[in-house]
């Protein structure tokens, strides 16, 4: 309703009446002033007069009912822990692949290798479940598939050279903007689900001490709509999410990878492997060549670059 009440007034620069405004909302004067209330809450602007409400502006925030064509599958926080911990609830209890969680802010942000993600506000922060029906040793690819969605959303959007960094990093101008955690479950040869994690640097101030992080906001110099950026994003993720298997995933990692064809220096589980990154395989693993010429796949490891 508050999604349908917003179109009405989107589309007019005049007030529109209470009773117009329920006429095409399909809602009585009464409903159609509590949701205008509660909008005022949320931070929009919604003047009213004798002529009737008109909205003046509207905040950047990323509610389910700025996306209505997805808004059922939308589960929303102004704050929480993690995006991670309902996603994992929600995907158990069965929630539908595309079923996506986001907060404006997270107070215990997750990252890999057990590292926090610091999450305050003017970030992007969602988890969206995904079903693929690959078994377990393809999961990697729905990083890469991430990881090249928002790439490509990045440079569609502001054309910027964004790249991808093996295994989930999207950086720009060789610093990172965007990290990605998935947390799977499977059974013994199918993956249940796979909750991929994104965070991005959108709107926030980076760290005066940190060489290696960026934000779009700082790269941009102004704000981006984080709105107009998920809804982009969502989209890229739904155009590849059932076809991981395709070569064309791969490829178009591939083609805009930062890593493949630099030096590497990757810390794996138990050893450091060092060489040159010639490709990647079918399941994402990464393929080194390492100093005495033999090729090594590592399949997952912090790599420097
Ligand atoms: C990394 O680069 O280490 C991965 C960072 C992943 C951060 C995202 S933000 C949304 C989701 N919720 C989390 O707690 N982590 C992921």
């Amino acid at each position: 309703m508050k999604g349908r009440i917003l179109q009405v007034l989107r589309e007019r620069s005049n007030s529109v009446s209470g009773e117009e405004l329920g006429r095409q909302v399909g809602a009585s004067r009464a409903s159609v002033s509590q949701h205008i209330l509660a909008l005022r809450k949320h931070g929009y602007m919604i003047e009213s007069s004798c002529g009737g409400y008109r909205l003046v502006c509207s905040p950047d925030l990323l509610l389910p009912f700025e996306f209505p064509d997805m808004e059922h599958r939308i589960h929303y926080y102004p704050e929480i822990g993690s995006t991670m911990d309902p996603a994992r609830e929600l995907a158990r209890r069965g929630a539908e692949q595309g079923t996506i969680v986001v907060a404006e802010a997270q107070t215990h942000g997750r990252g890999r290798l057990s590292r926090e993600w610091l999450s305050p506000k003017g970030g992007i922060y969602f988890t969206v479940i995904l079903r693929p029906e690959v078994e377990p040793a393809y999961a990697p690819l729905a990083n890469l598939m991430a990881s090249v969605a928002v790439a490509v959303t990045i440079r569609r959007l502001y054309g910027l050279k964004a790249a991808v960094k093996w295994p989930n990093d999207v950086l720009v101008r060789g610093r990172k903007v965007c990290g990605i955690l998935a947390e799977m479950e499977s059974g013994t040869d199918a993956v249940k689900f796979i909750n991929v994690g994104i965070g991005i640097n959108a709107n926030t101030a980076v760290p005066g001490f940190s060489e290696t992080a960026t934000s779009l906001k700082e790269v941009l110099g102004r704000d981006i709509s984080r709105q107009k950026f998920l809804r982009a994003l969502i989209l890229e993720i739904e155009r590849r999410r059932n076809s991981l298997l395709d070569a064309d995933v791969l490829n178009e990692w591939r083609g805009l990878s930062s890593t493949l064809s630099n030096d590497v220096k990757i810390a794996a589980a138990d050893e450091v492997i060092v060489g040159r990154a010639v490709d990647i395989d079918d399941t994402g693993s990464l393929i080194v060549r390492e100093m005495d010429g033999s090729l090594r796949k590592v399949a997952a490891g912090d790599c420097s670059q």
